[in-house]
Protein backbone atom coordinates (compact mmCIF):
# COMPACT_ATOMS: atom_id res chain seq x y z
CA UNK A 1 0.00 0.00 0.00
CA UNK A 2 1.12 3.40 -0.72
CA UNK A 3 0.49 6.23 2.20
CA UNK A 4 1.01 9.69 1.71
CA UNK A 5 0.84 12.33 4.58
CA UNK A 6 0.74 15.94 3.14
CA UNK A 7 1.51 18.55 5.08
CA UNK A 8 -0.58 17.03 8.35
CA UNK A 9 -1.84 19.67 11.05
CA UNK A 10 -2.88 17.96 13.75
CA UNK A 11 -4.78 19.28 16.80
CA UNK A 12 -6.13 16.81 20.23
CA UNK A 13 -8.49 18.91 22.38
CA UNK A 14 -7.07 22.80 21.10
CA UNK A 15 -3.81 21.62 21.07
CA UNK A 16 -1.55 21.57 18.74
CA UNK A 17 0.51 18.00 18.21
CA UNK A 18 1.16 17.29 14.89
CA UNK A 19 2.34 20.30 11.81
CA UNK A 20 3.97 20.53 8.54
CA UNK A 21 4.11 16.72 8.92
CA UNK A 22 5.03 14.94 5.59
CA UNK A 23 5.85 11.37 5.07
CA UNK A 24 5.99 9.10 1.70
CA UNK A 25 5.52 5.46 2.36
CA UNK A 26 6.06 2.87 -0.60
CA UNK A 27 4.54 0.11 -0.92
CA UNK A 28 6.25 -2.51 0.68
CA UNK A 29 8.47 -0.32 2.53
CA UNK A 30 9.37 -0.07 6.00
CA UNK A 31 9.61 3.46 7.37
CA UNK A 32 10.31 4.24 11.73
CA UNK A 33 9.53 7.21 12.96
CA UNK A 34 11.37 7.59 16.37
CA UNK A 35 11.35 10.54 19.13
CA UNK A 36 11.05 10.94 22.19
CA UNK A 37 8.14 10.74 24.78
CA UNK A 38 5.24 12.91 23.99
CA UNK A 39 6.21 13.98 20.60
CA UNK A 40 2.95 13.21 19.12
CA UNK A 41 4.01 9.53 18.20
CA UNK A 42 1.00 7.52 19.31
CA UNK A 43 -0.80 10.95 17.77
CA UNK A 44 0.39 9.94 14.44
CA UNK A 45 -0.63 6.27 14.74
CA UNK A 46 -4.51 6.87 15.71
CA UNK A 47 -4.63 9.64 13.19
CA UNK A 48 -3.88 7.45 10.33
CA UNK A 49 -6.02 5.11 11.74
CA UNK A 50 -8.65 7.70 12.02
CA UNK A 51 -9.76 8.28 15.85
CA UNK A 52 -11.89 11.42 15.54
CA UNK A 53 -10.39 12.72 18.22
CA UNK A 54 -7.44 13.52 16.49
CA UNK A 55 -8.54 16.42 14.65
CA UNK A 56 -6.41 17.09 11.21
CA UNK A 57 -6.45 20.73 10.91
CA UNK A 58 -5.02 20.97 7.54
CA UNK A 59 -2.80 18.63 5.26
CA UNK A 60 -4.41 15.29 3.91
CA UNK A 61 -3.56 11.64 3.95
CA UNK A 62 -3.75 9.64 1.02
CA UNK A 63 -3.58 6.32 0.44
CA UNK A 64 -2.62 4.42 -2.68
CA UNK A 65 -3.99 7.61 -4.45
CA UNK A 66 -7.39 8.55 -2.87
CA UNK A 67 -7.92 10.89 0.69
CA UNK A 68 -8.90 9.02 3.20
CA UNK A 69 -10.00 12.12 5.82
CA UNK A 70 -13.49 11.12 4.95
CA UNK A 71 -13.63 7.82 5.94
CA UNK A 72 -14.24 6.40 9.80
CA UNK A 73 -11.94 3.93 11.30
CA UNK A 74 -13.50 1.07 10.11
CA UNK A 75 -13.72 1.82 6.66
CA UNK A 76 -9.46 2.10 6.94
CA UNK A 77 -9.46 -0.80 8.08
CA UNK A 78 -11.26 -2.67 5.56
CA UNK A 79 -8.77 -1.16 3.54
CA UNK A 80 -6.19 -2.94 5.31
CA UNK A 81 -4.98 -0.13 7.46
CA UNK A 82 -3.85 -2.27 10.95
CA UNK A 83 -2.71 -0.51 13.82
CA UNK A 84 -1.01 -2.24 17.25
CA UNK A 85 -1.66 -0.09 19.83
CA UNK A 86 0.95 0.88 22.06
CA UNK A 87 -1.56 -0.18 25.02
CA UNK A 88 -3.75 -2.50 23.66
CA UNK A 89 -7.31 -1.99 24.96
CA UNK A 90 -9.54 -5.11 26.59
CA UNK A 91 -13.16 -6.01 25.65
CA UNK A 92 -14.87 -7.89 28.41
CA UNK A 93 -18.14 -10.37 27.26
CA UNK A 94 -16.59 -11.33 23.79
CA UNK A 95 -13.98 -13.94 23.44
CA UNK A 96 -10.58 -13.44 20.85
CA UNK A 97 -12.15 -15.71 18.88
CA UNK A 98 -15.45 -13.76 18.47
CA UNK A 99 -13.77 -10.41 17.73
CA UNK A 100 -11.14 -11.79 15.31
CA UNK A 101 -13.85 -13.60 13.67
CA UNK A 102 -15.87 -10.51 13.00
CA UNK A 103 -13.58 -8.84 12.31
CA UNK A 104 -12.53 -10.91 9.37
CA UNK A 105 -15.74 -11.65 8.20
CA UNK A 106 -16.69 -7.87 7.81
CA UNK A 107 -13.77 -7.28 6.14
CA UNK A 108 -13.98 -10.66 3.10
CA UNK A 109 -16.07 -10.50 0.09
CA UNK A 110 -17.41 -14.46 1.05
CA UNK A 111 -17.38 -15.69 5.00
CA UNK A 112 -14.82 -18.14 6.07
CA UNK A 113 -15.78 -21.77 7.19
CA UNK A 114 -15.71 -21.69 11.14
CA UNK A 115 -12.90 -24.93 10.35
CA UNK A 116 -11.19 -22.94 8.10
CA UNK A 117 -11.12 -19.80 10.60
CA UNK A 118 -10.22 -22.08 13.17
CA UNK A 119 -7.65 -23.93 11.43
CA UNK A 120 -5.79 -20.54 10.22
CA UNK A 121 -6.31 -19.04 13.94
CA UNK A 122 -4.66 -22.16 15.82
CA UNK A 123 -1.79 -22.31 13.29
CA UNK A 124 -0.69 -18.70 13.73
CA UNK A 125 -1.08 -18.71 17.53
CA UNK A 126 1.34 -21.43 17.37
CA UNK A 127 3.98 -19.81 15.19
CA UNK A 128 3.49 -16.87 18.00
CA UNK A 129 3.78 -19.75 20.66
CA UNK A 130 0.47 -18.63 22.65
CA UNK A 131 -1.70 -21.04 24.07
CA UNK A 132 -4.94 -21.83 22.19
CA UNK A 133 -6.74 -21.67 24.84
CA UNK A 134 -6.34 -18.07 25.40
CA UNK A 135 -9.00 -17.78 21.99
CA UNK A 136 -11.55 -18.44 25.01
CA UNK A 137 -10.56 -15.91 26.85
CA UNK A 138 -12.18 -12.91 27.00
CA UNK A 139 -10.43 -9.91 24.56
CA UNK A 140 -6.87 -9.10 26.49
CA UNK A 141 -8.63 -9.27 29.71
CA UNK A 142 -6.14 -10.58 32.06
CA UNK A 143 -3.11 -10.30 29.92
CA UNK A 144 0.09 -8.94 30.44
CA UNK A 145 0.87 -6.23 28.51
CA UNK A 146 3.35 -8.53 26.43
CA UNK A 147 0.42 -11.24 25.63
CA UNK A 148 -1.95 -8.17 24.53
CA UNK A 149 0.54 -7.63 21.71
CA UNK A 150 0.77 -10.89 21.04
CA UNK A 151 -3.06 -10.83 20.35
CA UNK A 152 -2.70 -7.90 18.40
CA UNK A 153 -0.48 -9.18 16.16
CA UNK A 154 -2.65 -12.68 15.80
CA UNK A 155 -5.43 -10.26 15.20
CA UNK A 156 -3.43 -8.77 12.38
CA UNK A 157 -2.42 -12.07 11.01
CA UNK A 158 -5.97 -13.27 10.46
CA UNK A 159 -6.68 -9.75 8.51
CA UNK A 160 -3.90 -9.57 6.34
CA UNK A 161 -3.39 -6.00 6.40
CA UNK A 162 -1.64 -3.95 3.33
CA UNK A 163 -0.30 -1.23 6.10
CA UNK A 164 0.76 -1.98 9.33
CA UNK A 165 1.47 0.69 12.09
CA UNK A 166 3.15 -0.73 15.28
CA UNK A 167 3.31 1.73 17.91
CA UNK A 168 5.90 1.17 20.52
CA UNK A 169 5.98 -2.80 19.58
CA UNK A 170 8.14 -4.17 22.20
CA UNK A 171 6.69 -2.45 25.11
CA UNK A 172 5.57 -5.22 27.46
CA UNK A 173 7.61 -7.73 24.79
CA UNK A 174 10.17 -9.77 26.88
CA UNK A 175 13.26 -10.12 24.64
CA UNK A 176 12.23 -13.87 23.82
CA UNK A 177 8.52 -13.15 22.78
CA UNK A 178 9.78 -10.08 20.80
CA UNK A 179 11.77 -11.94 18.64
CA UNK A 180 8.90 -14.71 18.13
CA UNK A 181 7.08 -11.75 17.25
CA UNK A 182 9.38 -10.15 14.77
CA UNK A 183 9.92 -13.42 13.37
CA UNK A 184 6.39 -14.15 12.34
CA UNK A 185 5.84 -10.18 11.22
CA UNK A 186 8.99 -10.50 8.98
CA UNK A 187 7.59 -14.07 7.83
CA UNK A 188 4.59 -12.23 7.13
CA UNK A 189 6.01 -9.39 5.27
CA UNK A 190 8.29 -11.83 3.33
CA UNK A 191 5.31 -13.46 1.83
CA UNK A 192 3.48 -10.17 1.37
CA UNK A 193 5.59 -7.97 0.07
CA UNK A 194 2.84 -5.68 -0.66
CA UNK A 195 2.79 -4.33 2.82
CA UNK A 196 4.12 -1.68 4.00
CA UNK A 197 4.98 -0.96 7.65
CA UNK A 198 5.41 1.78 10.10
CA UNK A 199 7.87 1.06 13.19
CA UNK A 200 6.78 4.14 15.58
CA UNK A 201 9.79 3.68 18.69
CA UNK A 202 11.26 6.16 20.60
CA UNK A 203 13.80 2.77 21.33
CA UNK A 204 16.32 1.48 18.81
CA UNK A 205 16.01 -2.00 20.08
CA UNK A 206 12.92 -3.04 17.84
CA UNK A 207 14.99 -1.69 14.46
CA UNK A 208 17.33 -4.01 15.24
CA UNK A 209 14.50 -6.92 15.01
CA UNK A 210 12.66 -5.29 11.99
CA UNK A 211 14.85 -3.22 9.77
CA UNK A 212 13.73 -0.42 8.35
CA UNK A 213 14.24 1.26 5.37
CA UNK A 214 14.12 4.52 5.99
CA UNK A 215 14.21 6.12 9.85
CA UNK A 216 12.90 9.60 10.43
CA UNK A 217 13.30 11.58 13.63
CA UNK A 218 10.67 13.54 15.05
CA UNK A 219 10.87 17.12 16.84
CA UNK A 220 8.08 19.64 18.04
CA UNK A 221 5.31 17.71 16.03
CA UNK A 222 7.42 17.51 12.76
CA UNK A 223 10.02 15.39 11.19
CA UNK A 224 13.55 17.25 11.45
CA UNK A 225 15.58 14.13 9.69
CA UNK A 226 15.18 11.36 7.42
CA UNK A 227 17.95 8.99 7.03
CA UNK A 228 18.59 5.25 6.62
CA UNK A 229 19.17 2.66 9.02
CA UNK A 230 22.42 4.59 10.33
CA UNK A 231 20.15 7.18 11.60
CA UNK A 232 18.46 5.13 14.07
CA UNK A 233 22.05 4.09 15.37
CA UNK A 234 23.14 7.82 15.76
CA UNK A 235 20.25 8.48 17.68
CA UNK A 236 20.91 5.23 20.07
CA UNK A 237 24.30 6.87 20.44
CA UNK A 238 23.54 10.30 20.75
CA UNK A 239 20.29 10.56 21.62
CA UNK A 240 17.74 12.73 20.71
CA UNK A 241 18.60 16.23 22.18
CA UNK A 242 21.95 15.95 20.65
CA UNK A 243 22.34 17.42 16.97
CA UNK A 244 24.36 15.49 14.78
CA UNK A 245 25.42 16.57 11.84
CA UNK A 246 23.12 15.05 8.87
CA UNK A 247 25.77 14.06 6.59
CA UNK A 248 27.21 11.73 9.16
CA UNK A 249 24.33 9.86 8.75
CA UNK A 250 25.41 8.08 5.66
CA UNK A 251 29.06 7.54 7.19
CA UNK A 252 28.15 6.20 10.67
CA UNK A 253 28.24 2.48 11.03
N1 LIG B 1 -6.50 12.06 23.83
C1 LIG B 1 -5.68 13.04 24.23
N2 LIG B 1 -6.12 14.05 24.99
C2 LIG B 1 -5.28 15.05 25.38
N3 LIG B 1 -3.99 15.12 25.08
C3 LIG B 1 -3.49 14.13 24.33
C4 LIG B 1 -4.30 13.03 23.86
N4 LIG B 1 -3.52 12.22 23.14
C5 LIG B 1 -2.29 12.77 23.16
N5 LIG B 1 -2.28 13.91 23.87
C6 LIG B 1 -1.10 14.79 24.11
O1 LIG B 1 -0.39 14.88 22.90
C7 LIG B 1 1.00 14.86 23.12
C8 LIG B 1 1.63 13.74 22.31
O2 LIG B 1 1.20 12.50 22.83
P1 LIG B 1 1.54 11.11 22.13
O3 LIG B 1 1.14 11.19 20.71
O4 LIG B 1 0.96 10.03 22.95
O5 LIG B 1 3.14 11.09 22.23
P2 LIG B 1 4.18 9.89 22.05
O6 LIG B 1 3.45 8.70 21.54
O7 LIG B 1 5.18 10.44 21.09
O8 LIG B 1 4.79 9.65 23.38
C9 LIG B 1 1.19 14.71 24.62
O9 LIG B 1 1.41 15.99 25.15
C10 LIG B 1 -0.14 14.16 25.09
O10 LIG B 1 -0.39 14.52 26.40
MG1 LIG C 1 3.26 6.80 22.22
Amino acid sequence: MDIELKNLKVKVEDKEILQNFNLKIHQGEIHAIMGPNGVGKSTLSKVIMGYPDYKVVSGDIIVDGKSILNLPINERSKLGIFLVYQNPIAIEGVTMREVIKSSVDSKSEEKKSLYEFVKEIVGNAKELEMDSKNLHRDFNVGFSGGERKKNEILWALMLKPKFIILDELDSGLDVDSLKIVSSVLNKYLEENKETSVLIITHYTRILDYIKPGFVHMVKNGEIIKSGDFSLAKLIEKFGYNQTFDINEVETCE
